[in-house]
């Protein structure tokens, strides 16, 4: 199955999925990259493994709808099936939703559905979480809060600042995000059309 990853910046979890991609086993292979920021780190390391990565920045169309038309064209040009968003920090419309509803997933920096939004790291501490976590989930017209794929935990340690706890739940989002796009590429879960996952088997 083919697969097209969406960035902003790092392209830490892109990497995650090319990695994973590049085992002889995975069900999926990572065929495009596709930034909204020229100056995104996860282009270049992309190009060196070889993937196609295209910068489409949102400043270069008149409109919203311009742009995502703009992204529309180089996905299907990719001939992706599944769309996976790896820090892409633009809330995408509706019809662009509803356009790969099923076929696109998104990793979130917490244990949805608390913490939708950013700064998650911030609010767990502040709301004196003891368990924090990342989400991979199916994405709908609702920010961050499409059916759940796969959730991995993970403790917050005494004296943790936002910093050393991002780190932890990074390490977190490069497990679970290769598992839950292989999970996606195999028909082992997917979307019902009332937005819930069903897990096959
Ligand atoms: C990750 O924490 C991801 O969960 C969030 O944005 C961050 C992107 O990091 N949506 P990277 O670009 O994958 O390194």
């Amino acid at each position: 199955v083919s697969v097209a990853v969406m960035i902003s910046g790092r392209g830490s979890n892109m990497g995650a999925l090319i990695a994973a991609a590049l085992d002889a086993g995975f069900p999926a292979k990572i065929v495009s990259v596709i930034s909204d920021k020229p100056e995104a780190k996860g282009l270049e390391h992309a190009r060196e493994f070889g993937i196609e990565a295209l910068a489409i920045p949102r400043s270069d169309y008149p409109s919203k709808a311009d742009h995502e038309a703009a992204v529309i064209a180089a996905l299907d040009a990719s001939g992706a099936r599944i769309i996976a968003l790896a820090g892409y920090m633009r809330l995408l419309s509706g019809d662009f939703v509803k356009r790969y509803a099923g076929r696109m997933i998104n990793i979130h920096p917490s244990l949805l559905p608390a913490f939708p939004g950013l700064a998650t790291h911030e609010r767990a501490l502040a709301a004196g979480c003891r368990v924090h976590g990342c989400t991979v989930h199916f994405v709908t017209e609702g920010m961050d809060e499409g059916p759940i794929i796969e959730q991995e935990a993970v403790r917050v340690e005494r004296g943790d600042t936002p910093d050393t706890l991002a780190a932890r739940v990074l390490e977190a989002e490069h497990r679970i995000y290769p598992m839950a796009l292989a999970m996606l590429a195999r028909g082992e879960v997917r979307m019902s059309g009332d937005n819930r996952a069903q897990f096959a088997g």
